[in-house]
């Protein structure tokens, strides 16, 4: 059977954007492959570094929204990147095998080196400009075979695949060269506010912990067409964000909302209320569950260190036959099984 990885940066509970992006794709894998999904809080410190208390609350909630959305333990191995002792060795060897030309040309850092330019004093940390070398020790720790993950990771993929190249043929034949799985409709869903990403940061997100307080606040406050300002007024639904969500949440119904909204037969208030009604629903076992899971968090925690432990136990096989490629094994010195 093939083996995944993939993971996300514990930077904040998840939302809708991951949900139909990345989750809702997990979940049906998880039932054909080998499936380890990394909660990657060394890679959230090399940008939040200064915020420690905020990486380790999420790594809580991010953990509760696998599982509450459907994430099957018994299926999917859900690992803490800090406790995986490999990873951060052979992101060590791996530095040796990257230039640093090579690193600067890598389009998705180049772009959050940009946005973070605060967070970096303008001038980028040699962690945050190396993380994509710590991002290939992920998934060669574990040798995966496909990595589902947006097309913004494509470049990290890429980069894995040369350090996998390059090891083998320096080293001797390890490591596999992984293939990226970008889903079939890449789904990168919009924010509230119609930026084309849905973030925390940004503010426009709906996440799958949200109350239906929360859903319906945010739904009557989304973007929707500035033309349309009574009930009658003709609307242009390309553009408006609820009509947007509609499309995702329940296609059965957009068409009927597109031609009623265009002759003016239809209002924004009705139509917030249907969709807030409608996100309210499907959101519903998640967040059922959520609470659910909340009530025995001991029983949440558990299945990460026993997802943790069964991770070490593979990267710590493949790590130590990495060692004796490299040849810093030392075993007729020191007598490690
Ligand atoms: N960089 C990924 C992101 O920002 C998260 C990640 C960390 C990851 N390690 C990984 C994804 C390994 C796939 C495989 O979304």
């Amino acid at each position: 059977m093939k083996r995944i990885l993939t993971g996300d940066r514990p930077t904040g509970p998840l939302h809708i954007g991951h949900y139909f992006g990345s989750l809702q794709n997990r979940i049906i894998l998880q039932n054909q492959y080998e499936t380890y999904i990394l909660i990657a809080d060394v890679q959230a410190l090399t940008d939040n570094f200064n915020n420690p208390e905020k990486v380790r609350d999420n790594v809580k909630e991010v953990l509760l929204d696998y599982l509450a959305a459907g994430i099957d333990p018994s299926k999917s191995t859900i690992v803490l990147q800090s406790k995986i002792p490999a990873i951060a060795e052979l992101t060590v060897f791996f530095s040796n095998l990257v230039s640093l030309a090579r690193l600067s040309r890598n389009p998705t850092v180049k772009e959050e080196i940009k946005q973070k330019a605060q967070i970096f004093n303008d001038s980028v940390t040699y962690g945050f400009f190396g993380y994509p070398v710590s991002q290939a020790a992920d998934i060669l720790s574990f040798n995966a075979d496909l990595i589902p993950v947006g097309e913004d990771q494509l470049p990290m993929i890429e980069l894995t695949r040369e350090i996998a190249r390059k090891f083998n043929s320096i080293y001797g034949e390890l490591f596999v060269e992984p293939n990226a799985l970008i889903p079939d409709k890449n789904a990168r869903i919009k924010g509230l506010d119609g930026n084309s990403k849905m973030s925390k940061s940004l503010n426009n997100a709906i996440f799958l912990k949200d109350s239906e307080d929360e859903i319906k606040q945010k739904i009557f406050s989304a973007y929707t067409d500035p033309l349309k300002i009574k009930k009658n007024d003709p609307g242009h639904p390309d553009g408006c964000m609820v009509f947007y969500y509609f499309n995702i949440f329940d296609s059965q119904v957009v068409e009927k909302v597109k031609d009623e909204c265009i002759v003016g037969l239809r209002g924004c208030v009705q139509c917030k209320k249907e969709l807030t009604e409608t996100v309210v629903n499907y959101l519903k076992p998640i967040r059922e569950k959520r609470v659910e899971l909340e009530k025995d968090i001991s029983n949440v925690f558990k299945i990460l260190k026993e997802g943790t432990n069964k991770a070490n136990e593979l990267t710590s096989q493949i790590l130590n036959i990495a060692k004796e490629k490299m040849k810093i094994d030392y075993n007729f010195i020191f007598k490690f099984k």
